[in-house]
């Protein structure tokens, strides 16, 4: 049986032996540069250790998992240009150290890059692979257009935010389960059920990653903090903090939120208003209800508990971390 430091150790191990093409560096330097940097490997994770809950030997699911990493790291390219980002994994963003026409560019090519992995090596099941890739991807891009579209509107509801999170990083998480049972040879309603569980997970995951971009120490979480702020992303911080506040604080929030100067002012009135608002413990209720929702689905599947445990342990992990 893997355990989760086995199949980081074969995802960096796969990762280090990409051979990228020399010319144009330009284009291949960039995605060298950010698959180098030290992210936690979750989805790639995922997907051995899905494949491993069903058998010993994991090597069809490899190339699969480098695929979702590839592609995982292919939208936070992206990702960083929409989101005005400087940092990533404490290091500059692509657009930053080189410029946002290479982090299109070079983005656009991991993701061609991460389908040829995806169809590298998998024989049988390619068809319901790829099917299940391409509609995750759809929509994680369906997700990124609402989180954009929410920065422009003040009345956003939590329902929208769930359902934008739902695409922008939960199904990610759910796919790169289902893609590992699939190859393991689960049966559908285990693959569903695995789906499940990483979809919820993701929910809880993305509401943990809000609540680090106001409350997380820079240093440990890699990416700078109040950049949520800036952006008047409807987060479920900002959203849940509308709700909760008064005439007079939510007139506050709305001035805030109009305000295109004065950021560390603006991250510092913000955050305060949160805290007085107390939306971090409501942060911390919707990522447990996520959370339980996620192991209630993973309970349901049909697998000996000893083998499940790694995977349950790594969702524990996840909701406490604080990067
Ligand atoms: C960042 O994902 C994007 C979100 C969905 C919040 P991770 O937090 O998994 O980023 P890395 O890969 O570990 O850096
Ligand atoms: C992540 O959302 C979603 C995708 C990259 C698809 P965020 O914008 O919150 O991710 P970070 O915080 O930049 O990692
Ligand atoms: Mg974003
Ligand atoms: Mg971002
Ligand atoms: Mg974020």
């Amino acid at each position: 049986m893997l355990s989760l430091q086995d199949s980081l150790d074969i995802i960096n191990r796969e990762i280090q032996a990409i051979q990228y093409p020399k010319n144009p560096a330009g284009l291949y330097e960039p995605i060298a540069y950010l698959l180098a940097l030290k992210g936690k490997k979750i989805r790639p994770a995922f997907t051995l250790l899905a494949c491993n809950l069903y058998r010993d030997e994991v090597d069809a699911a490899i190339r699969p998992a480098l695929a979702w990493e590839i592609f995982h790291n292919f939208t936070l390219m992206h990702d960083d240009v929409m989101d005005r980002a400087d940092l990533r994994r404490g290091q500059p963003t692509v657009h930053k150290k080189w410029n946002e026409n290479v982090a299109i560019l070079s983005g656009d090519a991991m993701l061609i890059l991460s389908y040829i992995f995806m169809t590298e090596s998998v024989t049988e099941n390619l068809k319901p692979l790829l099917n299940l890739f391409s509609q995750t991807a759809t929509e994680i891009c369906e997700g990124q257009q609402y989180d954009m579209e929410f920065e422009q509107r003040p009345d956003v509801s939590e329902q929208e935010y769930i359902e934008m999170i739902r695409l922008k990083t939960a199904v990610m998480l759910g796919a790169s389960l289902k893609s590992g049972a699939i190859i393991g040879g689960a049966d559908e309603k285990d693959a569903q059920n695995i789906y499940d569980f990483g979809l919820n997970l993701g929910i809880a995951f993305q509401i943990k990653d809000d609540l680090l971009d106001v409350y997380g120490n820079p240093d440990v979480f890699g990416k700078k903090t109040g950049g949520d702020i800036l952006c008047n992303k409807k987060t479920y911080l900002l959203i849940n903090a509308l709700n909760r506040a008064d005439k007079t604080d939510k007139a506050k929030l709305l001035k805030w939120l109009e305000c295109g100067d004065k950021p560390r002012k603006k991250i510092i009135a913000v955050r305060n208003l949160y805290d007085q608002l107390a939306v971090p413990e409501k942060a911390n209720e919707a990522i447990l209800f996520f959370y339980e929702k996620a192991l209630t689905a993973f309970q349901a599947v049909l697998v000996d508990e000893d083998r499940k445990r790694i995977l349950k342990n790594i969702a524990k992990n996840l909701m406490e971390r604080e990067f």
